[in-house]
């Protein structure tokens, strides 16, 4: 039996964490032979934990063989003690009618006091990765307040707009979700974000000439995914959540799987024409369990020079905008 890993959760009483919690406990996450101890963290309000407490009765009553153990908090001291992984979902969810950026000012703080307190009290191997939006923007500000963890064990979650628009380029040509590879996305988990076609294939043929509508690909398939939380939103009243969280099976999943390329937010080292510190979306590849590199190699033509411009010039304007609460 391995020794259980230990995961700090965020906001776990939350939409998100309410489809996420029982996807880790059950082994989709980590792996059906890696035991977990869930350190489920909420804020300080009395609805909040008492509204954990069920979930976490609900937990009990999956009797999942996975799960070793449970922590409930409000304290991130507590929580994010000895925290393998740090998943930093807890945070406002945008209404209908903002943008992702209008939440920087409230959610901005969260992630100073909690990037504090996990560079202090987690895991020497703790991998932190960021949900709550905005989510690139976020990650650097927690990653601006770590002494002793480098900036390269943050990752901000852009992987819901990877799936998104993997499964827009199925229906569009027909085929099926698993022939569609190598669609990754680039910049900022915003409208901004450029979803690179380019790259893509279907059945191993590029995908731009399986589609063979350049309008499309450079039109509505970019709205769409970009617009895609929007969407939710203004059909649900509330913003996505199933898909989020499935999303972060993914991005944690892929983060330790060598090998895998797969869209994720990094601090950026000035590939692919963004500004050296902020945290941009980029392909990058596994190396070992929780490491990874930039995958450089891709040609970009004007069209995609463009959006990358765009993106990059969005996270810098939302790195100015928290200049305050960046550290050193
Ligand atoms: P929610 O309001 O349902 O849940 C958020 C939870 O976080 C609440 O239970 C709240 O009490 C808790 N919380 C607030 N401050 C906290 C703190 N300081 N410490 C611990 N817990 C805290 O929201 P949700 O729908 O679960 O969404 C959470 C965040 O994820 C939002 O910011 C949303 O915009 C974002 N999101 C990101 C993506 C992405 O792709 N990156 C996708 C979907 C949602
Ligand atoms: C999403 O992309 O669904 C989330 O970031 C939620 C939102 O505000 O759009």
């Amino acid at each position: 039996m391995k020794t259980p890993l230990r995961v700090a959760v965020t906001g776990a009483a939350g939409q998100i964490g309410y489809s996420l919690l029982f996807r880790i406990a059950s082994g989709a996450m980590f792996g059906p032979d890696q035991p977990v101890i869930l350190q489920l963290i909420e804020a300080p309000i009395e609805k909040a934990m008492q509204a954990l407490q069920g979930v976490s009765m609900e937990l009990d009553d999956c009797a999942f063989p996975l799960l070793k153990g449970q922590v409930l908090t409000d304290d991130p001291n507590v929580g994010f003690k000895d925290a393998n992984w740090c998943l930093l979902v807890g945070a406002k969810p945008r209404g209908a009618g903002m943008e992702r950026a209008d939440l920087l000012k409230d959610n901005g703080k969260i992630f100073i006091g909690q990037g504090k307190v996990i560079d202090a009290v987690a895991a020497g191997d703790a991998r932190v990765v960021v949900v709550g939006n905005p989510a690139n923007t976020n990650c650097m500000i927690a990653a601006s307040q770590a002494k002793r963890l480098p900036s390269d064990r943050y990752t901000a979650m852009v992987r819901l707009d990877q799936n998104r628009a993997q499964a827009q380029i199925a229906k569009k040509s027909g085929r099926d979700l698993t022939d569609v590879k190598d669609v990754f996305i680039y910049g900022n988990h915003s409208p901004t974000m450029f979803p690179a076609y380019a790259h893509a294939t279907i059945g191993g043929k590029p995908a731009a000439g399986v589609i063979n509508d350049t309008a499309w690909l450079q039109g509505a398939f970019c709205e769409t995914v970009g617009k895609r939380g929007a969407a939710i939103i203004a059909a649900r009243g509330l913003s996505s959540a199933a898909s989020a969280a499935n999303a972060l099976v993914d991005h944690v999943r892929d983060l330790r799987t060598p090998g895998v390329v797969h869209s994720v937010g990094v601090k950026s080292a000035g590939e692919y024409g963004f500004d050296p510190e902020v945290w941009a979306g980029m392909p990058v590849r596994t190396t070992t369990p929780g490491s990874w590199e930039v995958v450089r190699g891709y040609a970009m033509d004007d069209f995609a020079k463009t959006k990358l411009a765009a993106t990059n010039k969005e996270l810098v304007e939302e790195r100015a905008l928290v200049v305050d609460m960046l550290k050193g």
